[in-house]
């Protein structure tokens, strides 16, 4: 559901990021043309699969602490889930990801290398857009940028010597996903000339709220009976990608988890082993301590909101924060 289905109290504010929103679409469509038929076609595959578009509508409600009508609030939006476009053709490469938003990856619709470029092509339309709007703009985006990438390949490179397991998946997660929604918050603040101080602030909730939203979707890559994410359930596991549940059953190992651990241990390549990993990661009470955690990340963004004037954007936001948890079902 577009903005995660985040509830409006004030109609004026809805009216306002409603229309900030449509406008990024808008310009989110413009952006993946080219003058191959291919790849435009290519690069609106994914933008036309659907999405939540989660971003946007942190950077709308950001904007709204300033004035939302200036001119750059909007393209700092489209920058910012256009960033979140191409780094998803990269990952589902990177994860051998065979679904994305209900429809087949690019991977799995062409072939890795297709998946890359498009998503190359993507970050290339990215910087032409970023351009536009200063050069301390270009800075943070590619200080964001640099951050994200650097999350992937260190969740692809595993814990360092000596790193323990969970605090570098925390430190990945902040990384890959806290960087580029704190971004949004932070662009949207900037470019509606809100006050240094409430940029700041939005900029922490974003890290924050971004972490506890990645948190969520790892939990959901487990608990999703069906297709409802829109991805293959389980994909965390084929990989081997560590994720909040399983480090804390691998952490706690206890005796009876013992067949449970040595599937967690690595890549699952078998059908049945991944359903019998599901199954079993489902029930286990790992799951209520990573709900948990996803609660405190959570509660820990909304009481950074006490920094902000109290407005509908700033309860807009509190809301964002319980929809995150709420998702979990
Ligand atoms: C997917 O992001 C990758 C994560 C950071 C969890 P979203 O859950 O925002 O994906 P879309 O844009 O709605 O498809
Ligand atoms: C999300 O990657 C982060 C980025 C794409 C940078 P994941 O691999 O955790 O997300 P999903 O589950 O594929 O959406
Ligand atoms: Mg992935
Ligand atoms: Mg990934």
């Amino acid at each position: 559901m577009s903005g995660l289905g985040v509830p409006f109290d004030d109609p004026e504010l809805e009216a306002r990021v409603t229309a900030g929103v449509e406008a990024v679409e808008a310009r989110l469509l413009e952006a993946t043309r080219a003058p191959e038929p291919f790849i435009a076609e290519a690069a609106a595959h994914l933008l036309h699969a659907g999405g939540k578009r989660f971003r946007p509508l942190v950077a709308m409600l950001a904007a709204d602490f300033g004035d939302p009508t200036r001119e750059g609030v909007v393209p700092s939006a489209v920058v910012v889930e256009l960033t979140h476009l191409a780094t998803l053709y990269h990952d589902d490469v990177m994860d051998e990801a065979d679904k994305r938003r209900g429809a087949p990856s690019a991977n799995a619709r062409w072939d890795n290398s297709l998946a890359i470029l498009v998503g190359d092509f993507l970050f290339a339309q990215v910087s032409e857009l970023v351009s536009h709007l200063g050069p301390d703009m270009v800075r943070i985006q590619a200080q964001t940028f640099s951050r994200l990438v650097r999350g992937q390949i260190r969740e692809t490179l595993g814990p360092v010597d000596g790193e323990p397991a969970l605090e570098h998946y925390l430190s990945v997660v902040a990384d890959k996903t806290g960087s580029l929604i704190a971004a949004a918050a932070r662009f949207g603040a900037k470019m509606a000339q809100a006050p240094v101080e409430v940029e700041l602030a939005l900029t922490e909730f974003g890290e924050r709220i971004g972490a506890a939203f990645q948190l969520a979707d790892d939990i959901i890559d487990i608990v999703s009976e069906t297709d409802e994410s829109g991805k293959t359930p389980g994909t965390d596991l084929r990989e081997g990608v560590p994720t909040l549940p399983t480090l804390i059953v691998l952490r706690d190992a206890a005796p009876d988890d013992q067949r449970l651990c040595d599937l967690l241990s690595g890549p699952i390549t078998d059908d049945a082993e991944v359903a019998e990993a599901l199954a079993a990661l489902r029930v286990h009470p790992a799951m209520d301590e990573a709900r948990a955690l996803v609660q405190a990340e959570a509660d820990a963004a909304r009481a950074l909101l006490s920094q902000l004037p109290d407005t509908p954007a700033r309860s807009a936001l509190a809301d964002v924060c319980d929809v995150v948890v709420t998702r979990l079902g």
